[in-house]
């Protein structure tokens, strides 16, 4: 674990930013999946938030108060309800003291914060990342009488009084009501080791048994094991040495993927596993490689050796697919976005919380000229959070389109372009398509641009945000995107502290957080050097902000779900989007 400095687990962290509000520290619930619970840690009532924050995203998952990394254990239950849960310190503004905070969802956008999920059993143990799935014909044995069990998968990392790590095993609760609240199973840990780098079990279902693929992390391998009741698992096989190797690997996941042929038909024997790599990625710190393959149920062969990376920005790691999606719907999945190398100390921290999730994405396989296999990546259905339209324009040939959106309150905007027109013959390299979204007040930008001809660069520059300095924090990243057919388009969402772009439909994207000192509130899209003939055609959304919507109107701060087991711990009702 690159990212543990034993400080931060030996019992020493710094709670002075621990308690923003009131009632995060009360201890009034009953605690769930564990037998020690650290006083400071609030049970049985979510932590209240205050969302209104200069870097706060609005339509990006974050947690109401301090750090949080990697999603863990989502699932999609049987009422359509999306289930997140995450690795957090519930005590600390940097990493340690990890629990599964929990969050809840109709629609991917509008999040419930529900009471922490999961505990660590003992003062020198952590909850570390994993997974979850339901159980309905109960192979488990944990749900005699019911259709919503859930049994979450996770790893228990143990720590020695002076930090030092010690063996990481696997552990296994289940959940009566749906996922809530856990108990762990008596008979833990489900996979004894005495590794200190062995973790992050991933499970998916594979016709008449359970899967489960986790991380050899210092070993670069990923083990596969199966099991009949999520209790006893054997390993099957291993995948390793593929790829980059950087210096770990983690959060591995398996599951199967779509692949979409050129003439639009659906394949379904394709799977894709992932890895998450850190620190060591090309780019610095931490990323996700991928690859496409077979899976017979106990081995997984890729379709070659390539390294094939899933986001070519910096703040994009651990992602993980939803357990659970419905037949026929594609894989949906959220990743964590940031990066080790500067996580800890990036400027949220001064509106008391770290971390954001990137948006939920849809994926499936394409083979894509030149290039062959490529998960592509678009955000899931954004109509929830679509806001009215600031500007259009139906030809920015060659010229400039001045966007201000200073009134539109969540700072958040969506925008696309869409090039037509494109001659088979190619495009003079000259030709280019930028954005940039600046402050006024202070000249910051965050920008990227598309040169459409050559070899068909694009870049991203967040180097003009002046809010954060970091040597890690590096500013510029780009890719190539090639140009298939007569068209192209790009897609993005600007939100505050992070920029998503999805190009071509997602056959490139990158995640990419940004840190400006005052609000970026002016766009500018320009074109120019196109050719006779070629079109650019732009349109650009408000996006209206989930998180004002859950905000308790009196004073200004979210406190998610307080009904649990039908009580108020804390004297107030709000029931914001309860979806229990
Ligand atoms: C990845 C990771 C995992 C680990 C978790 C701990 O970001 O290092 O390997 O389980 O974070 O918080």
């Amino acid at each position: 674990m690159h990212w543990l400095q034993p400080a931060l687990f030996a019992g020493t962290l710094n709670l002075a930013n621990t308690c923003l509000a009131t009632n995060s520290t009360s201890n009034t619930g009953n605690p769930t999946a564990s037998n020690y619970i650290n006083p400071n840690v609030p049970t049985g009532v979510p932590i209240v938030g205050d969302y209104g924050g200069q870097y706060r995203p609005q339509v990006h998952y974050s947690p109401p108060q301090h750090f949080m990394n990697d999603p863990n254990g989502m699932f999609k239950d049987e009422d359509g309800i999306w289930h997140l849960y995450y690795q957090y310190n519930p005590t600390g503004i940097v990493a340690g003291n990890q629990h599964w905070g929990h969050a809840t969802s109709k629609d991917l956008y509008h999040w419930v914060n529900q009471p922490i999920a999961l505990f660590p059993p003992k003062e020198t143990q952590y909850i570390f990342s994993g997974s979850a799935v339901t159980d309905p014909n109960n192979t488990s044995g944990f749900f005699p009488n019911q259709k919503n069990g859930v049994v979450a998968i996770y790893t228990l990392a143990e720590y020695g009084q002076d930090g030092s790590p010690g063996p990481q095993t696997q552990a296994i609760a289940y959940s009566h009501d749906g996922g809530y609240t856990f108990t762990p199973y008596e008979r833990n840990p489900v996979i004894p080791s005495n590794s200190s780098q062995f973790r992050d079990p991933k499970v998916v279902r594979y016709k008449d048994h359970w899967v489960l693929v986790l991380a050899y992390a210092q070993a670069f391998e990923v083990g596969i094991f199966t099991s009949p009741n999520l209790k006893e698992w054997t390993p099957a096989s291993n995948f390793s040495h593929t790829g980059l190797l950087a210096l770990q690997w983690e959060c591995p996941n398996l599951v199967q993927m779509p692949y979409i042929d050129s003439d639009g038909k659906q394949h379904d024997d394709m799977w894709l596993m992932a890895v998450s790599v850190n620190p060591g990625a090309p780019v610095g710190g931490s990323i996700t490689q991928y690859y496409p393959g077979r899976f017979n149920g106990t081995h997984f062969v890729p379709v070659d050796s390539a390294a094939r990376i899933a986001d070519f920005g910096k703040d994009n790691y651990a992602g993980q697919f939803f357990y659970g999606t419905d037949e026929g719907e594609p894989p949906v999945s959220l990743d964590w976005a940031s990066n080790w190398q500067y996580t800890q100390v990036v400027p949220t921290g001064g509106e008391g919380w770290r971390s954001a999730m990137s948006l939920p994405r849809r994926s499936y396989l394409k083979n894509v000229k030149r290039l062959g296999w490529k998960l592509v990546k678009e955000p899931y259905d954004l109509a929830p959070i679509m806001g009215p339209q600031v500007a259009a324009n139906s030809s920015v040939v060659n010229g400039t389109l001045a966007v201000d959106f200073a009134s539109v309150e969540s700072n958040a905007l969506y925008w696309e372009a869409n090039i037509t027109g494109i001659p088979s013959s190619g495009i003079p390299e000259l030709a280019t398509l930028n954005f940039t979204f600046m402050s006024p007040q202070t000249g910051e930008f965050v920008r990227g641009g598309y040169y459409l001809g050559g070899d068909t660069p694009f870049f991203i520059d967040r180097g003009g945000a002046k809010g954060f300095d970091n040597v890690f924090f590096t500013d510029k990243f780009s890719t190539n995107s090639i140009i298939d057919e007569d068209s192209w388009r790009m897609s993005g969402v600007l939100d505050r502290s992070i920029l998503e772009v999805f190009l071509d439909g997602g056959i490139e994207s990158a995640t990419v957080s940004y840190f400006a000192t005052q609000p970026l509130t002016l766009m500018l899209l320009t074109t120019s050097d196109l050719p006779r003939g070629v079109n650019v055609s732009v349109s650009v959304h408000a996006l209206e902000s989930a998180w004002q919507k859950m905000t308790n109107q009196e004073d200004g701060l979210v406190y998610g779900n307080q009904t649990v087991n039908g009580t108020s711990s804390v004297g107030k009702r709000h029931l914001f989007g309860r979806t229990l």
